[in-house]
């Protein structure tokens, strides 16, 4: 997920070149008075781990989207402004709390009160979804998000060297003393969104974070509620809030070696592995096949429309994107149409 910041370099440079060509001409502004009846409509930007609100990468990203769109507001959302503490909040918190933090940053911003669309990065995607779930207040219109984990992980996200190194390499060491005890789920982010297809009773009834804004309950599963506690039933105020969503964009990274399952960026997620074994090597071993996929619209969440995503999706407004690539690498071609079209629209 680090990669989120080095491929937007990447990208930036890129663009640097560009502008110096002059592909950006300064607009004519013989439409003033269109621009002034129709503003863009705001955009709001949702770092991923490993980066922070105002990471080289996301300012010239931000710079982009200005250019494409004259007079847009983007804002980029901090847990603290401190951008070291910023990067290493996507690692240490409790995502509740932080989201709460998010809620009051975004009802301050003039700019904001009557909506804006927003394009989560990473592990930023699920969290807008959570802030639209619990809050979209003020709302959102068209909900972006890039190579997330709407579905968890599978297993904690590799360190890569760079900026936040240690704070990941702490976070994986943390995680293995529990990843569903009492301390990493307060205080280890990607634990509050870790999802073991194997473990599905501990992760409903330990988990605070995505199981809840994934609505998920143990019947889905087969697994009797009565061993799990804390869980009572659905908030149908998830799915009316994300119902009222315009559009709902994901892009999966068809390259994505870190988030695991990649498939998690369009709700999939690997079945349990009872389902798998499917022979024998011999001498009495089991041989794993290459892992089940359980694509989004077979998966309980959808079927049982517990977040309204199917009632999106049947209208016509879940829309399913990739990008070439591992993790993160966004190339122009990779958001530039989707920027083009779904931020930035006349308010
Ligand atoms: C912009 O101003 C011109 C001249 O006053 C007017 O004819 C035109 O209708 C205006 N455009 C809009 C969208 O109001
Ligand atoms: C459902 O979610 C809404 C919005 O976050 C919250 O206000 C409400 O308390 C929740 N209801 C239940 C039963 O948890
Ligand atoms: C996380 O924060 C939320 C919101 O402040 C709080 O209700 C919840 O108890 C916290 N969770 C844990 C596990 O501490």
């Amino acid at each position: 997920m680090v990669a989120l910041a080095l491929g937007l370099l990447a990208l930036c440079s890129q663009f640097l070149s560009f502008s110096q060509a002059g592909a950006y001409p300064a607009s004519s502004h013989s439409h003033a008075n269109v621009s002034v009846l129709s503003k863009p409509r705001p955009l709001v930007l949702w770092h991923g781990l490993g980066d922070s609100h105002s990471s080289p990468g996301m300012m010239r990203f931000a710079d982009e989207v200005k250019a494409i769109h004259e007079g847009i507001f983007v804002h980029s959302i901090y847990i603290t402004e401190d951008l070291d503490e910023d990067r290493k909040a996507g690692w240490f918190g409790n995502i509740s709390a932080q989201l709460e933090l998010v809620v009051d940053q975004l009802n301050n911003i003039e700019e904001l009160k009557d909506g804006f669309d927003a394009m989560g990065f990473s592990q930023g995607g699920q969290f807008l979804r959570a802030y639209v779930e619990r809050y979209n207040s003020p709302p959102i219109h068209n909900l972006i998000t890039f190579g997330s984990q709407h579905m968890g992980v599978a297993d904690m996200p590799m360190c890569e060297p760079g900026p936040g190194y240690v704070w990941c390499r702490l976070a994986r060491r943390m995680a293995r003393g529990g990843v569903y005890g009492a301390w990493a789920q307060a205080n280890l982010i990607q634990a509050q969104y870790y999802r073991d297809p194997d473990q599905l009773p501990v992760y409903l009834s330990r988990n605070h974070f995505m199981p809840d804004i994934n609505n998920e309950l143990p019947e889905d599963y087969g697994l009797s509620s009565s061993s799990m506690a804390p869980i009572t039933g659905r908030n149908k105020t998830y799915a009316k809030n994300l119902q009222s969503l315009n559009k709902f964009i994901m892009v999966l990274f068809t390259e994505d070696k870190t988030v695991v399952p990649k498939e998690s960026s369009w709700f999939g997620s690997y079945a349990p592995s009872d389902s798998l074994r499917t022979g024998d090597g011999g001498e009495g071993q089991v041989v794993l096949a290459e892992k089940t996929i359980i694509p989004m619209r077979m998966q309980p969440v959808y079927t049982t429309d517990a977040i309204g995503l199917r009632t999106l999706d049947e209208r016509g407004d879940v829309l399913l994107e990739t990008c070439e690539g591992e993790h993160m690498v966004m190339n122009r071609v990779c958001w530039e149409g989707l920027v083009k079209e779904w931020v930035g629209g006349s308010t």
